[in-house]
């Protein structure tokens, strides 16, 4: 069996306790893995001195894979978000959110299998703002060819490695003709290298709309930044909330496996958090390096867990505690 050595960022808030269950239940599943662990964001700018230090990334790069726990980003003022600093020095441009029904847990659309593939290393979202003169600021929307082609024919590969039927690309072009319509006219361009599999387009507010009526016309769609971000917490709220909603950052140097929610302060320390969208993120990494079985056998045990529905958070109505979540997975995992 081939040992991994996976680069292991613990992050703020309910991270640990989400990190930690999930490395057991990882575990558990049989690979043979050895953790590098790294700090990143206040943790490490109060012990480095900066809160991207290049061991971690440096970890990262030999290591092409993290699984990675949400950092704090202070709102208004502060450091700039390490999320999106380490996804810059990464070139991790494509964020993949899978979105996806657990079976017992009451959602609106329990049949829903959407994935959701975002740019993400430019757009309003690089956070280039800059004041003008006092109260006038300045926010810069950069989209480029280069980017817009590559996130596109990344939605299109996965589609057809995954037998999927349809990509469609989210935009505001009948507005912002030129940065939306540049985005737009790449992912058409990429589209006819893929004449097997279907390719549409919607402007994002008729989009959300449609997503919260009718989301089964969708299969795999690609978007900016920014519109990815928001999608995919709208996204995640038809399927039964944050708690559930993992995420890959993938580019060509590595790949870095996080849930889509934040480090969740208001519920830190408890031991109650939901593991399972971090979980759900450890699974798609075990896919990435290439342990499908143990993959498989971990998503069905933890499925199996939900089936039961009595080992369930706080957050799906339960009572259970993160680790008792981690320890039925593993009981399953035993079987
Ligand atoms: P959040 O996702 O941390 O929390 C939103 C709500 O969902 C809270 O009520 C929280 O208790 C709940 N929640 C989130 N994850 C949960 C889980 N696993 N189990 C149970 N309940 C859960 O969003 P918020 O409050 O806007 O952000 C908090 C911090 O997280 C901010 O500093 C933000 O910048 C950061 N953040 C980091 C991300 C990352 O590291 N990738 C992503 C999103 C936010």
């Amino acid at each position: 069996m081939a040992k991994h050595t996976i680069t292991l960022i613990p992050g703020d808030g309910i991270g640990p306790e989400i990190v930690a269950a999930t490395v057991r239940i990882i575990e558990a599943s049989g690979i043979d893995v050895e953790w590098e662990t790294q700090i990143l964001g206040a943790h490490a700018l109060e012990k480095l001195g900066t809160t991207l230090p290049e061991a971690a990334t440096d970890s990262i790069k030999k290591n092409k894979v993290a699984l990675k726990g949400p950092l704090t980003t202070p709102i208004g003022k502060g450091f700039t978000s390490v999320n999106v600093g380490l996804r810059k020095a990464l070139d991790l441009y494509a964020n993949v959110r899978p979105i996806r029904a657990l079976p017992n847990i009451p959602c609106k659309y329990p049949d829903l299998d959407i994935v959701i593939v975002r740019e993400n290393t430019e757009d309003l979202y690089a956070g280039l703002e800059h004041t003008v003169v006092p109260g006038v600021v300045e926010s810069i929307k950069i989209i480029t060819a280069k980017a817009s082609t590559r996130i596109s024919r990344y939605a299109f590969e996965f589609a057809k490695r995954e037998g999927r039927r349809k990509v469609t690309a989210v935009h505001k072009a009948n507005i912002m003709k030129l940065s939306d319509g540049l985005f737009l006219e790449c992912f058409y361009n990429v589209a006819k290298e893929f004449p097997k599999i279907e390719a549409d387009d919607k402007i994002i507010d008729n989009c959300c709309m449609q997503l919260v009526m009718n989301p089964q016309q969708f299969d795999v769609m690609v978007m900016e930044n920014l519109y990815g971000d928001i999608v995919s917490d709208l996204c995640a709220g038809l399927i039964g909330g944050l708690g559930l909603a993992p995420g890959a950052n993938i580019g060509e140097i590595g790949a870095v496996f996080e849930a889509v929610h934040g480090s969740a302060p208001d519920i830190a320390g408890q031991g109650v958090a939901n593991p399972t969208a971090l979980l759900m993120s450890g699974i798609l990494m075990l896919r990435h390096i290439g342990e499908r079985d143990a993959a498989d056998r971990t998503e069905k045990a933890m499925l199996d867990v939900f089936a039961e529905g009595t080992t369930i958070t706080k957050d799906l109505g339960g009572t259970a505690k993160t680790a008792d979540f981690a320890n039925a997975i593993i009981d399953k995992l035993k079987q």
